[in-house]
């Protein structure tokens, strides 16, 4: 497939950044989207936009049928044969919330333990912490190696029977690692745990089967893989979802309401209180046809950028795992990441710096922060060749 077709569908990378072509390399906190993503929430207004789910008219079965026909694209992107598996969120923070709370409030107890990773993002540990202090249970981490990995062993033996739940990420967003998902899912349930996957940085770039996995909850966000803001996603075994209470009430999630009590509608809409982000979730749709159309090359731009930048002066770049995808975080010698960040910005290079939502990560690696770069599928080499140029200019003005 030829980049430049690809790029060209990206209006907004004809856009300058501080009066500089745009390098944008910061597609692991949001992707940006293409004219057919843009374009699908514009038709859903135009020629749609009416309520879902409530309406008998023509217009709001056509608006009913886009949101449910999206859920049934969305079952089939990740794997499942079910659409009734799949919620949708306002994000994936929302998503863990959503579990944490309506699962974690019903299935934990005192002694209980909630297991994660140091390599979570802040959504996949505080809302842990905050079930965790209602019912009396504990969150523990498993440590991360010096190479960004996951260390089975430590696993193994913090497995016990209090583990309830297992809440890791498949991939990170500092490390770039792929985690051994598979293998932790099975030695989870082998346990009698639960696990929910962390998926906000594997969705946009692996080939998801949730089946296979065979994990009982999948997280992630549209706006991370072309998608619009305001859509995340949970995929839950439906089992486990219909004895789940309700996480928020209202509208459009019960069966019946009378002046005293209530009771709920069946899978999924008992969790979608509220009218939903029905223009966005169609635009997720358009998201993941434009995914599956264009099979991208840009684990190339990924691995490319990988070799050229251990070859920087002064750089440490964390993790070294085998598996990794898209994302490289990283620090120079005595130059602070948010001053590189800015320098590059005036070049048109958008770097993220700070400590990307995983503080408790920051502090396994001794660090306060660090500079993150991210590839997605409008990216280049060329791209690449000038950041390098200009990472190294900026290195040589700020020493
Ligand atoms: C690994 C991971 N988990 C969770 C999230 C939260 O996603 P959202 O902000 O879309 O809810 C992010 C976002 O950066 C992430 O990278």
């Amino acid at each position: 497939m030829d980049i430049q077709k690809i790029r060209e569908q990206f209006p907004i990378l004809r856009e300058k950044n501080r009066d500089k072509d745009l390098i944008y390399l910061d597609s692991a906190a949001t992707s940006l989207r293409p004219v057919s993503v843009i374009g699908s929430e514009i038709l859903f207004y135009q020629e749609y936009g009416a309520s879902i789910h409530r309406s008998v008219y023509e217009l709001g079965e056509k608006a009913t049928n886009a949101y449910e026909n999206t859920r049934k694209k969305v079952a089939k992107f990740i794997g499942s044969d079910s659409s009734e598996s799949i919620v949708f969120t306002k994000s994936a923070t929302e998503s863990i919330n959503l579990v944490a709370d309506a699962w974690g409030f019903k299935n934990l107890k005192k002694g209980d333990i909630v297991l994660l990773t140091d390599m979570e993002h802040h959504s996949n540990i505080v809302p842990w912490q905050i079930i965790c202090d209602k019912t009396g249970a504990k969150v523990q981490y498993i440590k991360s190696t010096k190479d960004g990995t996951l260390d089975l062993q430590e696993l193994d033996d913090a497995l016990n029977e209090k583990v309830k739940i297992v809440s890791f990420t498949h991939v990170s967003n500092v490390f770039g690692t792929i985690n051994p998902a598979k293998t932790i899912i099975d030695k989870a349930h082998k346990n009698g745990s639960l696990v929910l996957l962390d998926g906000c940085q594997s969705a946009p770039h692996l080939k998801i089967d949730v089946k296979e996995l065979d994990c009982d909850f999948f997280v992630f966000s549209a706006h991370k893989m072309l998608g619009p803001t305001g859509v995340g996603v949970l995929y839950g075994k439906t089992e486990i979802l219909e004895d789940m209470d309700p996480y928020q009430t209202g509208g459009g999630m019960i069966r019946d309401v009378t002046m005293e009590k209530s009771s709920w509608s069946c899978l999924p809409h008992k969790f979608e209180a509220g009218s939903p982000p029905s223009a966005q979730v169609y635009g997720m749709g358009a998201a993941i046809d434009f995914l599956n159309l264009y099979p991208s090359e840009y684990e190339n731009v990924f691995q490319y950028a990988l070799e050229k930048m251990y070859k920087v002066d002064g750089i440490t770049i964390y993790g070294n795992a085998p598996e990794r995808t898209s994302t490289i975080s990283f620090n120079i010698d005595n130059i602070a990441s948010l001053d590189i960040a800015q320098l590059l910005d005036y070049e048109g290079i958008t770097v993220r710096s700070g400590h990307h939502c995983c503080q408790p990560l920051m502090k396994s690696l001794n660090i306060l922060s660090c500079a993150r770069i991210s590839f997605y599928v409008y990216n280049t080499t060329e791209e690449v060749d000038i950041f390098i140029e200009k990472l190294n200019e900026t290195i040589k003005k700020l020493s």
